[in-house]
C-alpha cells in the first residue's frame, strides 16, 4: 500500500511539474512570437531539404543557405551527422530571432545499425523487440545531429501491389496499432528532449496504404466505417502513445487531398483527438493538390492546406511564396497562422534547443553511440523474431551440422545490399552480413558451398548450370531468392508480385537434381510464389533482415533460434485476388467449400483462400491448445470476461508461439468481419511444459464503429476464437453480451 502512495505521488508531482513546463514554454512561445513578423512566422512552417536524397525536386542549395540565415526555414530535413548539423545551425543562429532549426531525417529502420524492415519487425509481434529497435534507431540518429524522424508509418496496407506495405505493420488494425504505440515509445524514449531520443512522426495521415490498385500516391476511394475503423486506429494509438508529429498524405480521400482536408485535420486529429503537436506535409504535397485539381495555384494551395490544418510545408515552397500574402488578404486568419507556429516553436522548446541548439550535435556522443557494439544484437535478435517459418515439410529444417554438405545458391545469397531492403541512411553496407557469411560462420563440421547462379534481379540464366552442378554434390540445397531491395518501397508499386526474372526456373533446374531444398525468401512484401510454395521442402521468409540478416537467417536455419514470426499480412495465391484480409465480410453467399462454388462468391479459376494466411507461422516444436474456459457466458454492462486455455509445448525442443485471440460479432447493426484480431501473446514453452493463458475481454474488445461512427459494443452473441493463426484456429467458445 505504502509503495502505491509513494508511486501515486510521484506520478502526480511529475504531471504537476511536466504541467509547469508546458505553461512555462507557452509563456515562452507567446513572448517569442510577440516579437515574430509575419515572415518570420511563416519561415518556422517552411522546411527545405539538405542535398537531397529523398524526394524528386530541389531548388539551388546556396538559396536555401541564405534563407536559413535569414530567418525564413524552421526546418531541414536530409542534413545528418554532427558536422553538418552544426554548421547549418550556426546559420540559423544568425538570423536576427536566432530560432534553432529541427533536423529531420526518414530513419525508418535503423540508423547506422539497420534493423528489419518495418513488415518484418512486425512478424516478430514482439513489442519490446520492436520498441528497442526504434529506440536504438533513435539513440543513434540523435547522436548525429537528428531532432526528428519520419517515421512510423502507420498506415494499414492490405494490397501487397503497393510497395510502401514494407515501412508499415501490415494489414491488421489491431496489431498495427500495438506496433505504432510500440514505435512512438521506442523513438521518443521517457521524454522528448532527452539526447537519446528523437520526435516520432505518425504519417501518412490518412488512408494512404488504401491506393486504388495498389499504385502509389493513388486516389483512396472508402466508406467512412473502414475509414474509422480499420484506417484510423493505428494514427489514434500513435497520438495517445505522445507521437509529436504527424505527416499528412499525397492521396485524396474520397475526393479531398490529405494536405487539403480539414475534416482528417481539423476535425478528426486536432479537434476530436485534441491533438496537440503538429502536422508536416508530406514532400510538396501541399503544391501537388494544383495537380490533383483541388486548388488552382500554388497560393490556393497554401490557403487550402493551413486552413484544413497542415502546419508545415516540406519541399512545397507554397508557404514560403504565398503565406505572407494570403494572411495580408484575409485568406488565412492570422489565428490560423500563428496556432501552426505556436506548435512548432513549442516542440523546439521542448527539445531544449533554445537553450542549448547544439546539444543533439556533440561529437564525443556521436562517435560512442554509433560504435556501440550491443546495437548489432538488438539487431540480431529482432532480425531473428522476424523471420517466418511458411513450410517446413518432413522436418528438414533444422539442418544438422553433422558432416553434411550444404550447397548456398542464389542471386540474393552473398549480397549486402539487399538486406539492408530501403530507406538506409548511414548503414555499414561492408559490415552487413550476408545469408552465406552467415551459414559458413554457424555452419560447424557442415561442408558449404556457394555458386551465385545469377545476379540480383536474375535476368540471366548463364550461370544455372554451374549452380547445379554445385547442388548436384551437395546434400542439402539453401536457396536464396527473393526480390531485391529497390522493388518495394516508395513509388514502387507492382502488378506482377513473382519472383522477378528467372528465379522460378532457377529453383525448378535445382529441384531436378532431387535434393531437397530450402527456400530463403527476401522481400519487403508478400510475393506470390506457387511453384516454390508447392514444390520446396522449407521456406523461411525473412524480408529484408538487417545488418545482421546473414545471421539471423543461419541461426534459424540450424535450429540455434527456434523460428516464432507470424505473418502481419496475407500472402494471397495471385495478384488476381488483391485485395485478400483475412478480416473479410461475409457476404449473402458464402463458400462453404472451396468445391462448392455454383453462384457463391467466389472465383472459377481459383479458390478464395489465401496461399499462408495472417498470423501463420511455424516453430521447430509443436503447440496444443486444450480447456479453453470463460469465467463467465453472459457479459453485462461493464463486466469484464477472462477467457483462459491451456497451452502446452508437445514438441521436442523449447519454443515461442504467438497466440492469437479473434472474435466474430454474428449479429450487428452493421455487418462485422469474419474474424478480428483482439489480442495475442508471445509464450515461451519448454518442451513438456504447459501454460495457463488468459485474456481479458470487456466492452471494449467488443465494440466497433456503428453506423453513426460511434464507438460502442451491441448486445448480443459474440464468437471466440483462439488459434495459432487466423486459418488455424484451434478453440472456440460463445459469449453473450446483455447491456
Ligand atoms: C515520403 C515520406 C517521407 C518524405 C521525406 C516522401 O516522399 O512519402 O514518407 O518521409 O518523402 O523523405
Amino acid at each position: 500500500m505504502k509503495k502505491l502512495h509513494i508511486a501515486a505521488a510521484v506520478a502526480a508531482s511529475l504531471a504537476v511539474s511536466a504541467h509547469a513546463q508546458d505553461t512555462q514554454i507557452d509563456r515562452k512561445v507567446t513572448e517569442l512570437m510577440q516579437q515574430m513578423t509575419v515572415t518570420e512566422k511563416v519561415g518556422q512552417l517552411h522546411q527545405l531539404s539538405g542535398r537531397q536524397f529523398t524526394g524528386p525536386t530541389s531548388s539551388n542549395y546556396a538559396d536555401k543557405l541564405a534563407d536559413i540565415r535569414a530567418g525564413k526555414v524552421g526546418s531541414m530535413l536530409n542534413v545528418t551527422g554532427v558536422a553538418d548539423t552544426r554548421e547549418i545551425q550556426a546559420l540559423a543562429l544568425k538570423s536576427r530571432l536566432k530560432i534553432p532549426l529541427l533536423f529531420s531525417l526518414d530513419v525508418i529502420h535503423g540508423y547506422k545499425t539497420v534493423f528489419p524492415v518495418p513488415l518484418g519487425e512486425a512478424a516478430s509481434w514482439d513489442m519490446e523487440a520492436i520498441e528497442l529497435s526504434a529506440h536504438i534507431a533513435a539513440k543513434e540518429a540523435a547522436a548525429a545531429g537528428i531532432h526528428w524522424t519520419f517515421a512510423p508509418m502507420v498506415d494499414v496496407a492490405r494490397d501487397p501491389r503497393w510497395g510502401r506495405v514494407m515501412e508499415g505493420a501490415g494489414e491488421d488494425t489491431y496489431l498495427g496499432s500495438q506496433i505504432a504505440a510500440a514505435r512512438v515509445h521506442g523513438f521518443q524514449g521517457k521524454q522528448l528532449g532527452a539526447t537519446d531520443s528523437v520526435m516520432a512522426t505518425a504519417k501518412h495521415f490518412a488512408a494512404y496504404g488504401a491506393a486504388i490498385a495498389g499504385r502509389d500516391y493513388n486516389a483512396v476511394d472508402m466508406s467512412e466505417q473502414q475509414l474509422h475503423e480499420v484506417y484510423l486506429p493505428p494514427f489514434k494509438a500513435a497520438a495517445d502513445a505522445g507521437a509529436a508529429t504527424f505527416m499528412n498524405s499525397f492521396n485524396t480521400l474520397n475526393g479531398i487531398p490529405a494536405t487539403g482536408n480539414a475534416m482528417l485535420q481539423r476535425d478528426i486529429l486536432k479537434g476530436a483527438w485534441n491533438y496537440k503537436g503538429f502536422v508536416v506535409s508530406d514532400w510538396a504535397s501541399v503544391r501537388e493538390m494544383v495537380p490533383h485539381g483541388f486548388a488552382a495555384d500554388l497560393s490556393d494551395a497554401a490557403v487550402k492546406a493551413i486552413n484544413a490544418g497542415s502546419d508545415m510545408d516540406m519541399e512545397g515552397y507554397a508557404y514560403s511564396q504565398h503565406l505572407e500574402a494570403a494572411v495580408k488578404a484575409g485568406k488565412v486568419k492570422m489565428e490560423v497562422l500563428d496556432d501552426a507556429v505556436r506548435r512548432v516553436l513549442t516542440k523546439k522548446f521542448e527539445l531544449g534547443l533554445f537553450d542549448e541548439p547544439y546539444r543533439y550535435s556533440d561529437a564525443a556522443r556521436e562517435k560512442a553511440v554509433l560504435g556501440d557494439a550491443s546495437h548489432r544484437a538488438a539487431a540480431l535478435d529482432v532480425a531473428q523474431k522476424s523471420i517466418v517459418l511458411l513450410k517446413n515439410e518432413n522436418k528438414l529444417l533444422p539442418l544438422s551440422r553433422e558432416a553434411k554438405r550444404i550447397a548456398v545458391i542464389g542471386p540474393l545469397a552473398d549480397s549486402q545490399r539487399d538486406l539492408e531492403g530501403g530507406w538506409v541512411v548511414q548503414g555499414e553496407r561492408a559490415k552487413v552480413v550476408s545469408i552465406v557469411e552467415g551459414i559458413r560462420s554457424h555452419a560447424g563440421k557442415a561442408k558449404i558451398s556457394y555458386a551465385q547462379a545469377c545476379a540480383p534481379g536474375c535476368a540471366s540464366s548463364a550461370g544455372f548450370a554451374e549452380a547445379v552442378a554445385t547442388a548436384s554434390r551437395s546434400d542439402i540445397i539453401v536457396l536464396a531468392v527473393g526480390e531485391t531491395w529497390d522493388m518495394s518501397g516508395e513509388a514502387k508499386s507492382r502488378t506482377d508480385i513473382t519472383l522477378p526474372g528467372q528465379q522460378e526456373a532457377l529453383f525448378n533446374a535445382l529441384k531436378a537434381t532431387g535434393k531437397p531444398i530450402v527456400v530463403v525468401m527476401l522481400a519487403g512484401r508478400p510475393l506470390v510464389f506457387n511453384t516454390i510454395a508447392d514444390k520446396a521442402d522449407a521456406i523461411v521468409y525473412a524480408w529484408f533482415p538487417g545488418s545482421e540478416g546473414g545471421n539471423a537467417v543461419a541461426n534459424v536455419l540450424f535450429g540455434d533460434y527456434n523460428p516464432s514470426g507470424k505473418l502481419p499480412i496475407t500472402f494471397p495465391r495471385s495478384v488476381g485476388q488483391i485485395p485478400l484480409s483475412y478480416a473479410q465480410y461475409n457476404t449473402g453467399r458464402p463458400v462453404l467449400a472451396d468445391k462448392n462454388i455454383t453462384y457463391r462468391s467466389a472465383y472459377i479459376d481459383s479458390p478464395n483462400t489465401p496461399r499462408y494466411a495472417f498470423g501463420h507461422g511455424l516453430s521447430y516444436t509443436d503447440f496444443k491448445y486444450s480447456g479453453l474456459a470463460l469465467s463467465s457466458a453472459v457479459m453485462a454492462g461493464t463486466q469484464k470476461v477472462t477467457l483462459s486455455f491451456d497451452l502446452a509445448n508437445s514438441g521436442k525442443v523449447e519454443g515461442t508461439e504467438i497466440v492469437q485471440l479473434y472474435l466474430r460479432d454474428m449479429v450487428s447493426s452493421v455487418v462485422r468481419p469474419l474474424k478480428e484480431l483482439k489480442g495475442f501473446q508471445k509464450v515461451r514453452l519448454k518442451p513438456g511444459e504447459t501454460r495457463r493463458v488468459s485474456f481479458t475481454i470487456d466492452r471494449d474488445t467488443l465494440s466497433f464503429f456503428n453506423s453513426q461512427l460511434k464507438w460502442g459494443a451491441e448486445a448480443g452473441e459474440f464468437k471466440l476464437m483462439v488459434g495459432s493463426a487466423s486459418d488455424d484456429i484451434r478453440l472456440e467458445n460463445t459469449l453473450q453480451l446483455t447491456q
